[in-house]
Parts: structure tokens; sequence; C-alpha cells
């Protein structure tokens, strides 16, 4: 079996072209294909990748629709580790290559030659193939194939009777007898870049779709040397052309993530249930509950405990940090032992410290919380500085805003904010100072200090049962007229 080949630790350098020229017409969207994520990031994201990680020197993405997203997008993910070749017109595979030479001028050894929509493909693969191309040294090429019962489309694998790779057939061009060949070419390479800069230049249109197809140098490299076909899971290999196979490929990609996640000491309820994206980090001893979405580049340290349903979006969740059900947290940081809803909502810059507690319909954003303070009900934070050990009462607000700027509030440590209060922003709630149930705080409040901003009760003995027949007789004349 192919998967049995072990993967020797590459010595060679080696460079990495991926097409990502064509225009995905079938996706149906004004974003081009490339760039449509699969688990949280880029399909070709996973395909720069996979050459990267196998040890690719260098890797040149062929651009042509969309171009300009498509480059700004790799500038933002990979800096100058990635290089871009323009193909104006998609005059077909083996012009994008030629388009792709350029960049590798002067450079000697192997290039791999992969499809930006083929997420699934994995760096042992990649590193598989150039093996089997660097096992014989006459060998000019190795090529993935995969069977599948229908592989209609597809180019197919011709073998002779001994089963040597002689070529490639598209589909268009092939015979009735050749279209019954179940193997078909997966589109990924492993070629010497010298013998490729020459067939290259060999490359001919005449053929069903007036291309120039990159296929046409597998029979080259028959001739010349040899060419090996190394058969590989059609899974891995399955492009994406629109989005129900999108679809499928991303629920394959989180799965596997999950798997190694649970692999590597994470428990996971319920696996399928949680989503992980690819740049998720989740260390040994943490638990993820059923329904759990980890996003963007979260980070779930050792021993927390994040329980069903929470949604979390590049957030840090710190050793021991509890998540009860349903949190919902973006670009925020939560302590060691915190402990945090259910129904919380950290908005953006929530940083809160070891020890912390944030309850039921707490809302944050922009808000640090010192060691020990707490927040359990109900209650909206923004632009909030609190101390350590501070805690702030069911149903407070931090008025924040005027209508036209943000104001800071300030909650020293140990200060203790009454239920039901309105802290109107800018304002300071000096060290240990208390303010009392139901006050609209407007002026700040000295350490110390009791801050009570409501009008004086009065109580009016045996009033109450009065007020209620009054209010029967009421309601009884009212029946009457009716
Ligand atoms: C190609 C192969 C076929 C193989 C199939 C696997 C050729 C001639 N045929 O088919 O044997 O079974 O892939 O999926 O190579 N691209 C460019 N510029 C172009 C044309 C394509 O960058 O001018 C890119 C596409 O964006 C895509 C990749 O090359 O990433 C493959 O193109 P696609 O049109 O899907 O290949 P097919 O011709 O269907
Ligand atoms: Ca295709």
């Amino acid at each position: 079996m192919a998967w049995a080949v072990s993967t020797a630790p590459m010595t060679q350098p080696f460079s990495a072209i991926v097409l990502a020229a064509g225009q995905g017409t079938r996706m149906k969207s004004a974003l081009p294909k490339v760039l449509h994520h699969a688990a949280g990031i880029a399909m070709l994201d996973h395909v720069v990748r996979a050459a990267i990680a196998a040890g690719a020197r260098e890797v040149v993405v062929v651009v042509g629709h969309g171009r300009d997203q498509v480059t700004e997008h790799l500038r933002a993910r990979f800096g100058d580790q990635v290089h871009t070749a323009v193909q104006e017109e998609q005059k077909g595979t083996g012009h994008a290559v030629q388009c792709a030479m350029g960049a590798l001028e002067g450079l000697r050894g192997d290039v791999v030659i992969l499809s930006g929509d083929v997420p699934l493909l994995e760096a042992n693969a990649v590193a598989q193939l150039l093996e089997v191309r660097r096992r014989d040294y006459g060998m000019k090429l190795a090529l993935l194939t995969a069977e599948l019962p229908d592989p209609t489309g597809y180019g197919r694998i011709l073998r002779d009777e001994r089963g040597s790779v002689l070529g490639i057939r598209e589909h268009k061009d092939a015979s009735t007898a050749e279209r019954t060949i179940k193997e078909w070419n997966a589109g990924s390479y492993a070629v010497e870049l010298a013998f490729l800069r020459r067939s290259l230049t060999q490359l001919r249109t005449e053929n069903a779709q007036g291309e120039l197809y990159l296929t046409d140098v597998v029979a080259m490299a028959s001739q010349d040397g040899g060419a090996e076909g190394l058969r590989w899971s059609a899974e891995s290999v399955m492009g994406v052309n629109d989005r129900s196979q999108l679809a499928i490929v991303d629920a394959i990609l989180r799965e596997r993530i999950a798997t190694r996640w649970a692999q590597s000491g994470v428990t996971i309820r319920g696996l399928r249930s949680v989503f992980i994206d690819a740049d998720v980090v989740v260390e040994p001893d943490a638990t993820l509950e059923p329904g759990v979405h980890l996003r963007g580049k979260t980070i779930v340290r050792g021993s927390a405990r994040i329980d069903v349903g929470c949604v979390l979006t590049d957030v840090e969740v710190h050793e021991g940090a509890y998540l009860k059900p349903y949190t919902i947290a973006e670009k925020s940081s939560i302590g060691p032992r915190a402990q945090i809803g259910p129904f919380s909502h950290l908005r953006p810059d929530t940083l809160l410290a070891e020890d912390t507690h944030v309850g039921n319909f707490v809302e944050t954003k922009k808000t640090s919380m010192g060691k020990g303070s707490k927040a359990n009900h109900l209650a909206y934070l923004g632009d909030g500085k609190i101390g350590e050990g501070v805690n702030v009462g069911a149903g407070t607000i931090f008025c924040n805003y005027d209508g036209f700027r943000k104001h800071t509030t300030t909650l020293e440590d140990g200060a203790f904010i009454g239920s039901d209060s309105q802290l109107v922003a800018p304002i300071t709630i000096g060290k240990g100072a208390y303010v009392g149930t139901g006050t609209t705080v407007t002026r700040d409040v000295p350490a110390d200090a009791l801050a009570i901003s409501r009008t004086k009760q009065e109580n009016k003995e045996g009033y109450a049962s009065r007020l209620k027949s009054r209010m029967q007789a009421l309601a009884a004349a009212d029946k009457k007229k009716a």
C-alpha cells in the first residue's frame, strides 16, 4: 500500500508551485475560489502549508482570477515566504506552470506542483511523492493517482501491461475504452526541475480543449527515464469545485482536527459537534463539551473546561478556567480558574485576571478585571478598568457612551457596587468605596466613601389593604360596564 511508505527526512531542498489561477465558476461567488474557507482558513492556506510543512524552500502560487485579492491574502498570511506569478489568461495547467517558471530561475532539484483547490492533501503526501520521484535516479516525475467507480471528467492514467505509467489522457480526449479506466490523475506532481523546463517548451494545444496540458509532461517523462504513479486515497485528493464539495471537505477537515486534538490528550465529548479551526491550540487535559466552536487563533490551556455551546473567537483561556454553557467571547483573555457564564458575552478586549467570575447575562467590552473580582448577574461593563477583589452587583450598568464619545469607568481595588447602579463615565470609584444599591453615580467616589443617591423611603401603615379594596371596586365597576 502507498500509505506504508515511510517519510524519510527531506535533505535536498525542493520548490513548490501551487496552481490557483482558475475562476471557480461553480462556486458562484464574488470571492476567488481558493480563498473560500475550510476549517476556518482559506483552502489555499491548507495547500501552501502542506508544501511548507513538507519542506518546500520556496512556494510560487500562480494567480489569475481575483489575483489582487489572492496576492494580498498570501502576503498577509505568509509574508515573503510565498511568491506569486501571474497567469493573465487561463490557457491550461501547462501554461500556468510555464508562468511560474520565471520565479524558479537558476534553481535545481525538484519541484512539486499542487492545486490550490485540494485542501485535504497533507504534507506526508507531498513528502512521499518526492520520495518516489527520487527513489530511482532516472525517474523524472511522480504523480498522485486515485481510483473512483466513476472518474468522469478526470484525466485517466494510461499504463502498460507491466503497470508502468505511459501518460495521461484527459476525459474529453479519451476513447470509449480509455474512459473505462478507473485510475485518475489527482493533479499533484513531483518533477525534476531541469526536465520540467525542457518539457514545458514542447507542450502543444492539439487537444479537445485547445489548452496547454501539464498532463502531457507525464508521457514525456515516461519516455525519458520514467514516470511513476503513487496511489493515494480519493478522499485526500478531492478537489473543490462547488460549495457542496466545500462543505464535505470542511467536515472532513474538522473531524481530522478534532481527532488529532483528542489523540493529543484533549477530552472532546461529541467530537463531531465540536468545531475547531485549523489555527486553534488546545492543550492536553482541557475538556470540550458538545457544540463548542473554537475559532480563529483561540488557545485553550490545560485543564480548562469549555462547556456546551460556547463560541470562542481569538480567545485565550488559561489553566483551570471554566466556561459554563453558551458563553460567547471574542478577542479576549480569560484568566486561570476564572468562571464565566452561563450566557456571558465577552466582546473584544475583555481581559479577565485569575479567579474572576462573570456570570449570567453579563456583557463586557474593552474591560479589564483584576484578580478575584466578580460580576455575577445581568450587567453591562463597557470601557472599564476594574481592580482586584471588586464586587459588581446585579444589574449594574457602566454608562460609557454619551452618544458621541466613549468614557472609562474605573473601579479601584475592593470597591463594592450595589445592585442596579448606573455608573456614568468618566467616573472613578475609589479603593474600598461602597455604592449603595440603585445609585446613579455621576461624580467620583473617594476611597472608602459610601455613595448613595436614592430618594428616602416612606412606609404608610395599613395602607396596602385600603389601596387593594379601592382597586378591587374599580375593577368590578369596569366589568359591569362591559
Ligand atoms: C486537471 C488535470 C486532470 C486531473 C484534474 C484533477 C490537466 C490538463 N488536467 O484537470 O488530469 O484529473 O486536474 O483535478 O491538467 N489552473 C490554472 N490555470 C489554468 C488552468 C487551471 O491555474 O489555465 C489551475 C486551477 O485553478 C486549478 C488547477 O489548475 O487549481 C486545476 O485546474 P482544473 O481546471 O480544475 O483542472 P482540469 O483541467 O479539470
Ligand atoms: Ca478541477
